[in-house]
């Protein structure tokens, strides 16, 4: 085989493999509803979850807040390195998760090991999205960051818990 032919087949395998991991992350969105909205001000959103969590109740685990809370809607922010606050809620109702980050791209990552549910949400700056939680199972969710954003990227965690 001809040099320039190898580089070739070379090209449309990578060229292949690149549009394979395109189709399989946006089937992967797909298994939940996201709509991603422009967010002129953070602190319009900063706000809104503040509003969110003097509704709720809020508990402390370690240094972090926890939100019990009956509402609909959801806030949550990214931010290196955390996801803030942790949220418990109850499955009987559905949900939308409204999530922002004011520094740099994260990745929303929620699964629960009992139901093998997951979820992966790249989150940028500048954009709020809006996140459909629907028939959650009752469990205890963990959530992570799956993009690299920093020294401690490792360390940004958050969680749902998901009540009967
Ligand atoms: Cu946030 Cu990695």
């Amino acid at each position: 085989m001809r040099r320039i032919d190898i580089v070739a087949l070379g090209l449309i395998a990578v060229t292949a493999l690149f549009m394979g991991i395109q189709l399989v992350g946006s089937i992967g969105d797909k298994t939940r509803n996201v709509y991603p909205i422009a967010l002129d001000n953070f602190a319009t959103f900063d706000h809104k979850l503040s509003d969110f969590i003097a509704a709720g109740v809020v508990d402390q685990e370690g240094a972090k807040d926890v939100v019990f809370t009956r509402a609909k809607h959801l806030y949550m922010r990214a931010e290196q390195w955390q996801w803030y606050p942790d949220i418990e809620i109850s499955a009987e109702s559905d949900y939308i998760l409204h999530i922002a980050t004011r520094d740099i791209q994260h990745s929303f990552h929620l699964e629960s090991r009992t139901t093998g549910e997951m979820i992966d949400v790249l989150i940028q700056p500048h954009k709020e999205y809006q996140i459909l939680l629907n028939n959650l199972k009752p469990g205890v969710y963990a959530i992570g960051c799956t993009e690299y954003c920093g020294i401690e990227h490792n360390k940004m965690r958050g969680k749902l818990i998901v009540r009967e």
